[in-house]
């Protein structure tokens, strides 16, 4: 489980405070698909950069199964990130003058894996995404929902425990998002614990908990047996 207790998030810049996230307390279930929405604005991002450890609450306490984030050194830190996470970020990250294949096997290679095991993976990502076939293309050469595949990929190659990827289909086509959104449920019934932030509501009906953030606030909070069950 992942639970945030009393957590805040303040960003100073210059003479501008930006009070991201104001107290939030929630506790999201291990193994599930839960879901953020929220306004532009709203302390999503945020919230999901606390929750991977790529950053640190202001206050307030952000645990994974009993283990406070606050408390562990830097190294831990990085460790969590680098063995537990795999983040697919806003803006997918990819490398613009690398291949789908080389942009996935990167955070391997980064971690000392030999060239063969990471090649070996690499593909078998892509292959999960579906993309075989588009090795060889760089971001540039590929579509949004293939890039953002991509993305996937990359994140799924150290098979990490907890996905996390904010705003996934956000600008896909319907039927391309419904794509990410079956690769995102394959994942939660591997095991994975997988946090989507989105605004797509086809996606927060079928989560098995959902978190709707305003202004920085937990302004609800529901499980799929409080909203009527769907699996
Ligand atoms: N690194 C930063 N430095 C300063 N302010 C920041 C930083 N990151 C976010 N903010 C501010 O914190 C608030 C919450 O930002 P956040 O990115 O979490 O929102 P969001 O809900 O993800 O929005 P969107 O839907 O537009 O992606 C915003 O007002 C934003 O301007
Ligand atoms: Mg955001």
């Amino acid at each position: 489980m992942i639970a945030f207790h009393d957590v805040h998030k303040t960003y100073l810049m210059g003479e501008t405070r930006v009070d991201a996230l104001q107290g939030v307390t929630v506790e999201i279930p291990e193994r599930r698909l839960a879901v953020i929405m929220g306004p532009s604005g709203s302390g999503k991002s945020t919230f999901l950069h606390l929750a991977g450890c790529l950053d640190t609450p202001t206050s307030g306490r952000v645990s994974y199964n009993g283990t406070d984030l606050g408390t562990l050194s830097s190294r831990g830190r990085a460790d969590f990130r680098a063995k537990s996470v795999g983040f697919v970020f806003q803006k997918f990250n990819l490398i613009p003058n690398l291949s789908a294949l080389r942009n996935v096997e990167m955070p391997l290679l980064l971690q000392n894996a030999s060239a063969s095991d990471a090649r070996k993976r690499a593909l078998d990502a892509l292959a999960t995404v579906e993309l075989g076939d588009r090795i060889h293309h760089r971001p540039s050469k590929l579509s949004g929902g293939e890039q953002q595949r991509v993305a996937i990929a990359r994140a799924l190659i150290n098979d990490p425990k907890l996905i996390l990827a904010d705003e996934p289909t956000g600008n896909l086509d319907t039927q391309t998002g419904q794509r990410i959104l079956l690769l995102l449920k394959a994942l939660v019934e591997k095991g994975k614990t997988v946090i989507v932030v989105t605004h797509n509501p086809e996606i927060a009906e079928s989560a098995d908990a959902l978190v709707v953030l305003r202004d920085g606030k937990v302004e609800s909070f529901s499980t799929s047996e409080g909203r009527g069950g769907h699996l």
